[in-house]
């Protein structure tokens, strides 16, 4: 029987794996990981991490050929094949701070592997790390061997957040990458018969070991660039009267450009988009490309830029000063469907209104109350200028409430925010919440999900992205 072993039980490692024991029931499939409450949310019935479909995956595999276990050594030993998806932060400090991708946990990992295996293995990189790096890990490898031969192979993750049980059952592609050697190539086959059993042949590509990372790296910077581009495209519809909503439809009519990733937002968040074209940025600098590095870079400058677009447009609407009134946010995930919050536009859209002295109160379906005071008392990372911003003060934070419910948030608040797209902001009783709310009582859609016009029945004045203007916000400065 092969065995299959993952470090790291995190959101790509959790659910792949979860699949992999799903559609082969004659591989074993072990999740390791180094924390001991994780690792016990994984064997209970609250999973550590919310994401449609996976709840129903796990509970038809684990106990049968899926395990969830602290005992990394063990596992590690005993496999055939071993993923590593550990988390690769941005690093905060030393060279590359900003930008590199701080690979502690991954070469902590190779290590423990070099350590105790007693067999070869195949380890298949699966979080995301910068092109090259794989030859790092090699050579750790290589150098502590002691015989034992190691095929270092790349299969970039391109599930996401809010939909990985779908995107892991129907891939777009699968992305293998290994070293072109006849071993090198063997391996490949090896980790293709794992995926052979539920994904059509022609969609698992194999590639070389660089090919691969760097795929990674450009399809999602490809993605956050549209997104980008349909943003900067937002601020000019609002200030010359065009519709982006209508602009992206007739855009991504286009077949040669097509309908997805068209959706402007207060901006994208998750864990890779700007991790990876920091990376991206990184690499073309190392390796002396400026104009390349400095073309990627705004891709990120134009995100932040439509964050604080859109904190500038709450406070100037609200007379220039949301000081002392109650804003209610609705939403703080970076999108639908998960409690994952890392890099969320809420967070410098929360610390913006805070800067401004606004009483803060937060609703979302599935983010904790923990979770927020921590985001938003964390130092805050400057990716351009890679200092540690001062930690908000505790009675900054205190400014801020989490309440459970998007009726309690928006009650005698002067405005409210909508940060992230959930369903059921669609439907909410708005003339309930217009009722119970001060006047003027304001709405500011972060994801163009509310029907304006309707909202402007009810009484609200309403922003949504790249629409048309209220009257009320016509003469209101935009931008800082
Ligand atoms: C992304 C990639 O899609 C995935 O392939 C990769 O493996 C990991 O990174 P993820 O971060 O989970 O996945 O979410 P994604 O759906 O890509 O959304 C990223 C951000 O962009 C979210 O904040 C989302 O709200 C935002 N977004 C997305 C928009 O603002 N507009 C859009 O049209 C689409
Ligand atoms: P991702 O979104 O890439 O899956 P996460 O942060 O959700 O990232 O998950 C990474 C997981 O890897 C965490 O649960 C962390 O505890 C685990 N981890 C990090 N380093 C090690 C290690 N050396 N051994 C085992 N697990 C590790």
């Amino acid at each position: 029987m092969v065995k299959i072993c993952c470090i790291g039980a995190g959101y790509v490692g959790g659910p792949t794996m979860a699949v992999i024991a799903l559609k082969c029931p004659h591989i074993e499939v072990v999740v390791v990981d180094i924390s001991v409450p994780r690792i016990a949310a994984w064997n209970s019935d609250q999973l550590p991490i919310y994401e449609p479909g996976l709840e129903d995956v796990v509970k038809q595999c684990r106990g049968k050929n899926l395990f969830f276990s602290t005992d990394v050594e063990k596992h590690i030993a005993d496999a055939d094949i071993i993923f590593v998806s550990v988390n690769t932060p941005t690093k905060t400090r030393g060279l590359g701070a900003g930008k590199a991708a701080d690979l502690t946990y991954w070469e902590s990992a190779a290590r423990m592997i070099a350590d105790v295996s007693k067999s070869n293995k195949i380890v298949v990189e699966k979080s995301t790390v910068p092109v090259k790096t794989a030859e790092a890990i090699e050579k750790i490898l290589t150098h502590n061997s002691k015989g034992i031969e190691y095929q270092i192979l790349s299969n970039p993750e391109f599930l996401a957040e809010g939909t990985a049980i779908d995107d892991l059952f129907k891939p777009d592609r699968v992305l293998i990458g290994g070293r072109e050697t006849p071993e090198g190539q063997k391996a490949i086959q090896a980790l293709k018969a794992v995926y052979a059993n539920w994904v059509p042949e022609d969609r698992i590509i194999c590639t070389n070991l660089w090919s691969a990372e760097l795929s990674k790296l450009a399809a999602n910077a490809f993605l956050a660039q549209r997104i980008s581009s349909v943003n900067a495209m937002s601020a000019l519809c609002e200030a010359t009267g065009a519709d982006v909503a209508e602009v992206s439809h007739a855009v991504g009519k286009d077949s040669r450009i097509g309908s997805k990733f068209l959706n402007s937002s207060v901006g994208f968040g998750g864990s890779c988009f700007q991790k990876d074209i920091l990376n991206l940025v990184y690499i073309c600098e190392c390796n002396g490309l400026p104009e390349v590095a400095t073309y990627w870079k705004q891709v990120i400058k134009i995100n932040d830029y439509q964050k604080n677009r859109f904190v500038n447009r709450v406070v100037s609407s609200m007379f220039n000063t949301v000081s002392g009134k109650k804003i209610a946010v609705l939403g703080f995930a970076f999108k639908k469907d998960t409690g994952d919050t890392r890099e969320t536009p809420a967070i410098d859209v929360c610390k913006g209104l805070l800067g401004d002295k606004a009483r803060v109160s937060i609703y979302d379906p599935q983010v904790t109350e923990d979770q927020i005071q921590r985001d938003l008392s964390m130092n805050k990372f400057d990716w351009d200028h890679p200092i540690h911003l001062q930690p908000m003060s505790p009675t900054t934070v205190k400014q801020v409430s989490v309440v459970w419910d998007a009726y309690e948030a928006t009650k005698d608040a002067h405005g409210i925010c909508i940060l992230t797209e959930w369903d059921e902001f669609k439907n909410l009783d708005y003339q309930r919440i217009y009722d119970n709310m001060q006047k003027p009582a304001f709405v500011f859609d972060g994801r163009n999900i509310v029907n304006p016009e309707k909202l402007r029945e009810i009484g609200f004045i309403v922003y949504s992205i790249g629409k048309p203007l209220d009257a009320w916000l016509r003469d209101m400065p935009a931008v800082a």
